[in-house]
């Protein structure tokens, strides 16, 4: 099982998103569970502070690193637990489906998530934890980002997703995004009464020509949607 703690001004965030669909039965059929920290119980002197001005000036407020080592002491640590400890910014390394898939692998996650303008980098380097981005733009706090980053690595973990939701063919395993996928009815009528037909080939029945087209669909839409992905995924130099 994984277990998965979150340090957190907002507990009340979690489960959130992870409550839901496959996740939430993974969740209730015990395959992860997750505990929050509330950084809230760890503040220091009489106004119960977590936080604090950053020396040297600036905008907004810091997350004190005694406030951090108190939460983590409050953990149960089990040194035979193979843990990962992981501190969601914006300005760390960007995850990736590579990423998720090591970090599914850990039996603990250990996760900060900031508010404010950031985490003294004190406790970010005494504590050993590894800084990631969920993309290259900026959310008000962590527990988001945590979330996305929980979603993609629950997902992996064996028997979470059923033959129906299999990882086989998926974007970015091969560098290639996936290809466009359709369903019933066959002639969709929409309210202007236009008809909309899907493609013939996925209905013919042949497998081999179904398999190519939706590789150069993949390759098309890789092409227009990551053209930084065109070249990994398809060995063309694209001019
Ligand atoms: N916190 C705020 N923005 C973030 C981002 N892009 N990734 C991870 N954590 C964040």
């Amino acid at each position: 099982m994984l277990n998965i703690k979150i340090l957190t001004a907002y507990p009340e965030m979690f489960p959130g998103a992870l409550g839901y669909s496959l996740i939430g039965k993974a969740l209730e059929e015990k395959k992860f569970c997750i505990d929050t920290i509330d950084l809230r119980k760890f503040g220091i002197g009489h106004r119960n502070n977590i936080d604090d001005e950053p020396f040297g000036g600036g905008p907004g407020m810091v997350l004190r690193p005694d406030v951090v080592e108190k939460a983590l002491l409050s953990i149960n640590i089990d040194p035979k637990k193979n843990s990962k400890r992981i501190y969601l910014t914006p300005s760390g390394e960007l995850l990736n489906q590579e990423k998720l898939g090591i970090l599914s692998k850990f039996n603990e996650l250990v996760i900060l998530c900031g508010r404010f303008e950031g985490v003294d980098q004190r406790a970010i380097e005494v504590f050993n934890f590894e800084e990631l981005s969920i993309g290259n733009y900026v959310l008000a706090g962590g527990e988001i980002a945590a979330q996305v980053l929980l979603e993609g690595c629950i997902r992996l973990i064996p028997g979470v997703l059923g033959q129906s939701e299999s990882l086989l063919e998926e974007s970015f395993s091969d560098n290639l995004l996936e290809y466009p996928q359709y369903t019933r009815p066959k002639v969709w009528k929409d309210i202007n009464n236009r008809l909309y037909e899907v493609p013939e080939v996925l209905t013919s029945g042949n497998h081999r020509k179904i398999k190519e087209w939706r590789y150069d669909k993949s390759v098309e839409k890789t092409k227009i949607n990551r053209s930084d992905l065109y070249y990994k995924g398809t060995g063309i130099k694209d001019d």
